[in-house]
């Protein structure tokens, strides 16, 4: 069976045959009873407040919050109010599974906004899938993935490692050692990473992977100083970033010779460790709370005012928050009897929003997002300096690192005919 083409319109076209399509009808007919009743419109929220990335999640938690606060004081949608259903996943992918199927099928949530970890993203999937709901998903990940029934936010590779890889290279050198922790998401992240330095005749001197909440890195910093990388690649997740970074300092090593590349530290983990512990490592994202834009402004302000004044916002809670006004946008456009997770996936495709970062928009091709990349170098003061920034937003590819793979339009990956 031939694919002609890694995309969604002709699912999207097909929609409103629903069944035909493959939806069950009885989320279009139970829409105005199950999702918008009593003038409320029940939304989940799945971001763990406890264990090992309760350190980054609880931003992502207070973010949402937020928006949606701002929603229902602004009016709500179509004069219904939204009401949030909070959980605790507590950092345990089964743990969020059980509670992503309490949201969907107790709760009766239109939509689940949640998960910081791939784990936890794959772990809720299959419930998403079966009850043919709709995740929203705020974090930077490893792509290769197109579920119709998650809508991404947030960055993939071609949108963060693209220009870094090399960037990185050309600045400091091409003897990489690559840190993550053990689980999906720094693996394949590392795969791609492999290819790039590949394409620019780099060289992995040491590729090693510590269990979630690891706080050891004695071992870890022992083989830095035995390798001599030129760049530590680091894609260490939750409170082990704290622990990684304090070590590497008390161990006397210095970022301008053997600086840590990374994709997961944020201003949140820096606030966590002391800025004096990030100065002059480097992370690549959409989004630093340093960006200079009126909205970003706005949202620092309204975040400081409502959560304390040394609060930080970071790269996971920028798209937490700004994906609650495209799920608002996506609802307006459907009258209030048809407010169901389908309908809403097919009005979100190509919705636009101001966001912090700058104009970002949902790809009908694969429900991930237009962003702004940038590097930026961590200083003393806990902000990033933002030294590279794209002139233009930069078009979200799933499957940029493995052409041999594309997107089916019932969101599987297939590989390509
Ligand atoms: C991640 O696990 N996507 C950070």
């Amino acid at each position: 069976m031939g694919l002609k083409r890694r995309d969604f319109l002709k699912g999207a076209a097909a929609l409103g045959a629903g069944a035909a399509a493959g939806f069950p009808n009885i989320w279009i007919k139970n829409a105005d009873l199950a999702f918008a009743a009593n003038g409320e419109i029940k939304v989940g929220v799945l971001f763990s407040l406890t264990g090992t990335t309760a350190i980054i999640e609880t931003s992502l938690n207070q973010a949402t919050l937020m928006a949606i606060d701002e929603i229902n004081a602004a009016g709500g949608i179509h004069g219904m109010k939204l009401k949030a259903v909070i959980e605790d996943p507590a950092s345990d992918p089964a743990t969020f599974a059980q509670k992503a199927r309490k949201l969907v099928v107790s709760d009766k949530c239109v939509s689940v906004f949640g998960s910081y970890t791939s784990a936890s993203r794959k772990a809720v999937l299959p419930v998403f899938e079966h009850y043919n709901n709709l995740y929203w998903y705020p974090t930077l990940y490893e792509g290769r993935e197109c579920s119709m029934n998650c809508i991404y936010t947030g960055a993939v590779p071609n949108q963060q490692q693209k220009n870094y890889i090399p960037w990185l290279v050309k600045n400091f050198g091409k003897r990489f050692y690559l840190i993550g922790s053990n689980y999906v998401y720094p693996k394949e992240e590392n795969n791609v990473c492999k290819i790039l330095l590949k394409q620019l005749g780099g060289e992995v001197v040491g590729e090693e992977y510590v269990p979630l909440g690891h706080s050891e890195f004695a071992s870890v910093i022992q083989k830095f100083k035995d390798t001599k990388p030129n760049v530590i690649f680091s894609t260490v997740v939750g409170d082990s970033v704290v622990a990684l970074h304090r070590q590497y300092k008390a161990a006397g090593l210095d970022p301008k010779t053997m600086p840590m590349a990374s994709l997961t530290t944020s201003e949140e983990e820096i606030a966590a460790m002391g800025g004096e512990f990030a100065a002059g490592h480097f992370t690549s994202a959409p989004y630093f709370m340093s960006v200079d834009t009126p909205e970003n402004h706005k949202f620092v302000g309204d975040f400081q005012k409502r959560y304390g004044k040394n609060k930080v916002t970071n790269f996971v809670s920028e798209p937490a928050y700004f994906q609650v006004y495209l799920f608002k946008q996506a609802v307006e456009k459907l009258s209030p009897k048809d407010i169901a997770p389908p309908t809403i996936r097919k009005a979100a495709w190509g919705q636009q929003y101001q966001a912090p970062q700058g104009l970002v928009k949902i790809d009908p091709k694969n429900s991930h997002t237009y962003l702004w990349p940038k590097i930026g170098e961590a200083q003393a003061s806990g902000q990033f300096k933002i030294i590279k920034n794209s002139k233009e937003w930069v078009e979200p590819l799933p499957y940029w690192a493995y052409p041999g793979e594309v997107c089916t339009p019932n969101g599987m990956t297939q590989k390509k005919a």
